[in-house]
């Protein structure tokens, strides 16, 4: 190869490198440095694609995060809405969250108590509070809900 050629690959080489570690979550959940997902309990599993009820399969994944709990936006992010994610009325405790837009990922945050539904937050800064969601599922392992918009597996980004 040519020697431009040479500099030009390990330029676009970084440049993906650099994307890619920018598009990693900081810390989501006061009580969980390191983004650690949820495993087995009475309820199911945490992984992105674990079976659920009626034959569904889980299209997010699940953050440990304990009732009452702080969340962070994990990197600088903008508040496209509001995300419900039930209809049913029993789990009205902890029906709420926030879609949200950053690093080039566009993410459903549930379970979370926002400050606020619009406006950006930056990261490290407060985005809301773990909902009590043994009250609704007691003896799980309390958790925030992380989908991307695509539903594709967020796994690689929280590690
Ligand atoms: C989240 O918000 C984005 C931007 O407004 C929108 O395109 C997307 O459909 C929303 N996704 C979900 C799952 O709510």
């Amino acid at each position: 190869m040519m020697k431009t050629e040479v500099i030009l690959s390990a330029l676009i080489v970084l440049a993906i490198l650099a994307e890619s570690e920018s598009q990693k979550f900081g810390q989501l959940c006061s009580n969980n440095r390191f983004n650690k997902i949820r495993g087995w309990d009475k309820f199911g599993q945490g992984r992105h694609g674990a079976p659920r009820s009626g034959g569904r399969k889980h299209s997010g994944v699940d953050v440990i995060c304990s009732d009452g709990a702080a969340v962070y936006a994990p990197f600088d992010v903008k508040i496209n809405s509001r995300s419900i994610p039930y209809s049913d009325p029993k789990k009205k405790a902890i029906n709420d969250g926030l879609n949200l837009s950053g690093a080039g990922l566009c993410f459903n945050l549930w379970y979370v108590k926002p400050v606020k539904y619009s406006g950006v937050v930056k990261k490290g800064q407060r985005l809301g509070t773990m909902m009590p969601m043994q009250t609704v599922y007691p003896g799980i392992t309390s958790h925030l809900h992380l989908q991307l918009c695509n539903k594709y597996d967020p796994t690689r980004y929280l590690r």
